[in-house]
């Protein structure tokens, strides 16, 4: 709710005037957050409210307890990058949108090893999900301090991890330039997309919307797919339900069935000195964790060119993960089943396999969990916990455009 319409409530509360008139000024000032003009250009292709749609994040309360800060977004910037996000004008051909490769209802990921890029070539990598926040604090966009990541100097790196498998770009808008850029996903040369925007009538009222001008320009694109992207934050997990109650991932969670418990017992054992004991904070940003080489794609190695860096990934955030099928970079195991068999089991020896996967009292050879079948059964459950039911439905998320 705008300021204006909490005062306007008050007022009618107040003065106990009768109640019918204060609906009718409600929906009068609704209306006019576009004016007649803009919002019928904005009708014709889009299914959007005429109101102001809210995407300022709300944190859960565990993490605000730990100080997790919230970062601040602009409604009108992410609308446009919302609208952006779903655009297939954004790719050469006008065959692919970011939500080509990045589903809602499967938390911003895509449930193919590999996905389609404009011209119908594969991608390289599996799709990452993109709602896996809070790690927004963290990656997306600014680091627990609050700096974004594009504000920093070159040498200073953040507390944040880097997007992409790689982790190659720093923030959202790095991200969006080299894939709108990419040869394979979206093929389309920026300059050349600020000109045929430039043309669509809803970004003349989009962009003026959100920056005061029509201009569309390159850094305006980005930053707005970058606010939107920034604004998806996940936190309607039975996980975060326990987190809230007991404010420690080490308590036994009152609302976690006996299993539950267990699996999160084991994660917090053998996993979470990666992934993290809050799925809010990674504990590692990169780590070779001992996949059987397949291809030779080398990772992090492969940006920095160091040996020491090679078969290296980005430790993803594990929120929604139940939806994320397939798994890993390049999307190799089809179920969370095969995920768990690979750490219990199937740890292959790199030279880069990190030391948490090794066994000490075995010469460092590959660790052997050798979880038993209840075991394995109760980690599944656990990471089932982390789904968020609401944010796959959420409709400032959806697709706003009528198709
Ligand atoms: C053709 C499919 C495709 C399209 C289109 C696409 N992506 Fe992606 N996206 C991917 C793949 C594959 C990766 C992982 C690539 C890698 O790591 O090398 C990825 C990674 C990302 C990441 C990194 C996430 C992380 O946690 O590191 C973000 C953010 C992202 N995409 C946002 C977008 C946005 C915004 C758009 C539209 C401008 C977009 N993507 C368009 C397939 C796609
Ligand atoms: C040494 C750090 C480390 C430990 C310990 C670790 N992981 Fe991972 N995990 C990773 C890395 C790195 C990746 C990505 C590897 C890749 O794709 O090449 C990953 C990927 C995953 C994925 C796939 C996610 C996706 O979106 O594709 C799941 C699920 C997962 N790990 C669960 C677990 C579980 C369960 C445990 C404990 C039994 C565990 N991890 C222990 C580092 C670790």
């Amino acid at each position: 709710m705008t300021p204006i319409l909490t005062r306007l409530g008050l007022l009618c509360l107040l003065s106990m005037t009768l109640f019918s008139s204060c609906i009718q000024d409600r929906e009068e000032i609704t209306a006019s957050f576009y004016t007649p003009e803009d919002y019928a250009v904005l009708e014709r292709s889009l299914n959007l409210p005429n109101d102001r749609i809210s995407y300022q994040a709300e944190l859960a309360p565990h993490m605000e307890f730990n100080s997790i800060p919230i970062p601040e977004l602009s409604d009108t910037k992410a609308l446009l990058g919302r609208v952006l996000f779903y655009d297939t004008h954004l790719s050469r051909n006008n065959a692919v949108s970011c939500a080509s490769c990045h589903k809602q209802e499967l938390a911003f990921a895509d449930d193919v090893a590999k996905s389609k890029g404009f011209d119908g070539e594969l991608t390289k990598r599996n799709s990452l999900a993109l709602a896996a926040t809070v790690s927004f604090t963290s990656s997306y966009g600014t680091d627990l301090s609050g700096n974004t990541l594009a504000n920093l100097p070159d040498n200073q790196s953040a507390f944040g991890a880097g997007f992409f498998w790689d982790e190659r770009a720093r923030t959202v808008a790095d991200q969006s330039r080299l894939t709108i850029q990419d040869d394979v996903e979206m093929g389309m040369n920026l300059a050349d997309l600020s000109r045929k925007l430039a043309d669509v009538d809803y970004y003349q009222v989009l962009f003026r919307k959100a920056y005061g001008s029509p201009a569309v320009t390159e850094d305006r694109i980005l930053e707005a797919l970058q606010e939107f992207v920034n604004s998806f934050v996940s936190t309607h997990t039975k996980f975060d339900e326990g987190m809230n109650r007991h404010n420690s991932s080490g308590a036994v969670f009152s609302n976690f069935t006996e299993q539950e418990n267990i699996g999160k017992k084991l994660f917090l054992e053998n996993c979470s000195s990666c992934h993290g004991s809050n799925m809010t904070t990674q504990f590692e940003r990169v780590a070779n964790n001992g996949l059987a080489i397949l291809d030779n794609d080398l990772g992090v190695g492969g940006v920095t060119g160091s040996i020491l860096d090679r078969g290296k990934f980005k430790v993803p955030f594990l929120r929604n993960v139940a939806l994320t099928a397939p798994y890993m970079h390049d999307g190799r195991f089809a179920s969370l089943e095969e995920v768990i068999d690979h750490y219990s089991e199937n740890i292959e020896m790199h030279n880069n396999l990190d030391f948490r996967l090794r066994d000490p009292n075995d010469t460092n050879q590959p660790m052997r969990m050798n979880f038993s079948q209840a075991e394995k059964d109760a980690l599944l459950a656990f990471l089932y916990t982390l789904t968020d039911n609401e944010l796959i439905y959420e409709e400032k998320f959806s697709d706003p455009f009528i198709r």
